[in-house]
């Protein structure tokens, strides 16, 4: 059987790990990435035991180092040939200035960043599926977002929650532009809120928040399956460029919504990468899905 593939990062813990459970429930071939190889292991077996699927693989992938997101992509292509679905998912919330072993403030260098590099080095992979999609998860803390163009990762200014809203803003800037750049080929992508979500998400955060978000949070696998929904379902095929808060469409910020923001946006992202790799250009990336 030619089982679709669909590759996650993130799975280890919380919203990813439950919607990997889901989706290997659908018959894909699981591949998810991983910092702590002692996790994978673990997440392997969970998954298999919750979906009787044993078509799961892991790698291992710090998204707090380019290099490492490099390295985990050629891995990944000595083994797959094809990809139909890219979760980016993996996310982390800083409560204080940490950087990325590329000097990027660590949320934004995480949630944002490493997605973006990395889904530019799988694309290839994605425009050999006849129906790929890419899910970016994103929240509606997006809508705090206060993003400075000058201070693009919060590093000079760090404030927890503004760079934890701008990286989910990023997340949904990367979506828009995107989705028009790949209009012309079969590759969807959307970005998402699973919901507020009980998870590991917070664990950096203070006491107060932690317990006071418990209370309004909903149970993981509600947030699994509003992302394994994108995943599996037939319902989203020609369905790009939006944004899903939980079960339906939702609505974004204006500044989440500004197109022209949302390109420059994209400029800068490419210029942060061609600080580590100078070789880097994102149009090669999307010419050679055209020729
Ligand atoms: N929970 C919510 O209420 C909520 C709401 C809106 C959006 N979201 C989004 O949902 C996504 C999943 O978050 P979650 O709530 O499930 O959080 P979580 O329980 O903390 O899981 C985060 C996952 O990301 C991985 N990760 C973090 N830093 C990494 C790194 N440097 N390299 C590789 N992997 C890394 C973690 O790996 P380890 O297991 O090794 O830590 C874990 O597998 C995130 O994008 C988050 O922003 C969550």
């Amino acid at each position: 059987m030619n089982r679709k593939v669909c590759l996650i990062t993130g799975a280890t813990a919380g919203i990813g790990k439950e919607a990997s459970v889901i989706v290997a429930k659908h018959n894909f071939k699981l591949v998810f990435t991983a910092r702590n190889l002692h996790k994978a292991e673990e997440t392997k077996k969970y998954i298999y035991e919750n979906s009787g699927n044993n078509y799961i693989d892991y790698f291992y992938c710090d998204l707090a180092s380019l290099e490492s997101v490099k390295f985990f992509c050629s891995e990944f292509k000595k083994k797959y040939d094809k990809m139909d679905v890219l979760i980016n998912n993996a996310g982390t919330w800083e409560s204080k200035l940490n950087f990325t072993g590329d000097g990027f403030e660590r949320t934004f260098g995480v949630n944002h960043l490493a997605h973006f590099y990395l889904t530019h080095l799988l694309l290839d992979l994605l425009a050999k599926s006849d129906s790929a999609r890419i899910i970016n998860v994103a929240s509606a803390a997006h809508k705090y977002a206060r993003f400075d163009f000058n201070d693009p990762d919060s590093s000079k200014k760090f404030n927890f929650l503004k760079v934890y809203a701008n990286s989910k803003l990023g997340n949904i800037w990367f979506t828009n532009v995107l989705a028009k750049k790949l209009k012309a080929t079969k590759i969807i992508v959307n970005s998402l809120m699973p919901g507020v979500i009980i998870s590991e998400l917070l664990r950096s955060l203070p006491f107060p928040i932690k317990e006071m978000t418990k209370l309004i949070s909903k149970p993981t696998i509600y947030g699994a399956e509003t992302i394994a929904r994108l995943a599996v379902s037939d319902e989203f095929q020609g369905i790009t460029g939006k944004y899903f808060d939980e079960f339906k469409i939702g609505r974004l910020s204006k500044e989440a919504a500004n197109f022209d923001k949302a390109l420059k946006f994209w400029d800068l992202s490419e210029e942060m990468i061609k600080s580590k790799f100078p070789e880097f250009h994102s149009a090669d990336f999307f010419n050679i899905l055209h020729q």
